[in-house]
């Protein structure tokens, strides 16, 4: 069966003294929840810390990697190398505000889930339709895409070390949660995707719900039976919310 995995994107938000009292805060009260795998994405200045301080008890990823395959004279770029060397173990990949704000196209992403894989990194791809897509009838049609790009460059073997996050656009930081119908819906059919592919892969490939995940709407869509954990943005940021996801996992 599929550990939990409850992971904290931290977005563009946080500094040393605010990061530190969070984590002091996580590692509080993570004892209580040893059988969930509990991850933070910090912004990629603060890994570093973030990671000395979660000492392994929590694990750390990136929040996006340069889809390069080697360092060099790419001014503003994070290699995947280097948020090993400080400690990372995931990353996210294609997240919607990377693919709506920073031109991270479908071949985009699925070159830095390449990267990713390449460095021994644990991708976390991140896919979800906009409000616009569900009410036109697409997002079956979006999420098959978003996965194919990926699928056709990496194959299916790749996804054996992957985790992939569906967090529907119209629900990120909107206070609009999925219904946990809709999440088991969009979850099943991605577990469909890649079971056509490789039924051994999909059936131990963890699906995380994410967008506007609350402590008091956790529980129902963590006991969806394709739900395996959940990507948190807004409630991770408090010690005693994110904790409480985490309980519910
Ligand atoms: P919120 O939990 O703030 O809706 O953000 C979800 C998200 O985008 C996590 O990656």
């Amino acid at each position: 069966s599929r550990q939990y995995l409850v992971a904290g994107n931290w977005k563009m938000n946080g500094g040393r003294a605010a990061n530190a009292e969070l984590i002091t805060g996580i590692l509080a009260g993570v004892a209580a929840n040893a059988s969930v795998e509990i991850l933070v994405c910090p912004p990629s200045v603060y890994i570093d810390a973030v990671a000395q301080q979660a000492a392994g008890k929590i694990k750390v990823g990136g929040q996006n990697l340069s889809e390069q395959e080697k360092p060099g004279a790419f001014t503003g770029e994070i290699h995947g190398t280097m948020l090993k060397e400080v400690g990372c173990q995931y990353v996210l990949v294609g997240h919607s505000e990377r693919r709506a704000f920073y031109g991270d196209a479908d071949d985009v992403v699925a070159g830095k889930f390449k990267a990713a894989q390449s460095l021994g990194l644990t991708p976390i791809l991140c896919v979800g339709e906009t409000l616009q897509e569900r009410e036109a009838g697409q997002t079956e049609a979006v999420l098959a895409r978003q996965l194919n790009a990926v699928l056709d460059l990496n194959g299916i073997d790749s996804f054996a070390n992957s985790v992939v996050a569906y967090e529907p656009v119209w629900a990120i930081g909107t206070g609009k949660t999925a219904s946990p119908q809709q999440a088991q819906d969009a979850h099943a059919f991605i577990r469909g995707q890649l079971a056509a592919k490789n039924a051994k892969i999909s059936n131990s490939t963890r699906l995380l719900y994410g967008g506007s995940v609350k402590a008091d709407n956790a529980v129902e869509l963590f006991s969806c039976p394709d739900v395996d954990g959940g990507l948190i943005g807004g409630a991770s940021l408090k010690a005693a919310d994110f904790l409480a996801i985490c309980a519910a996992a």
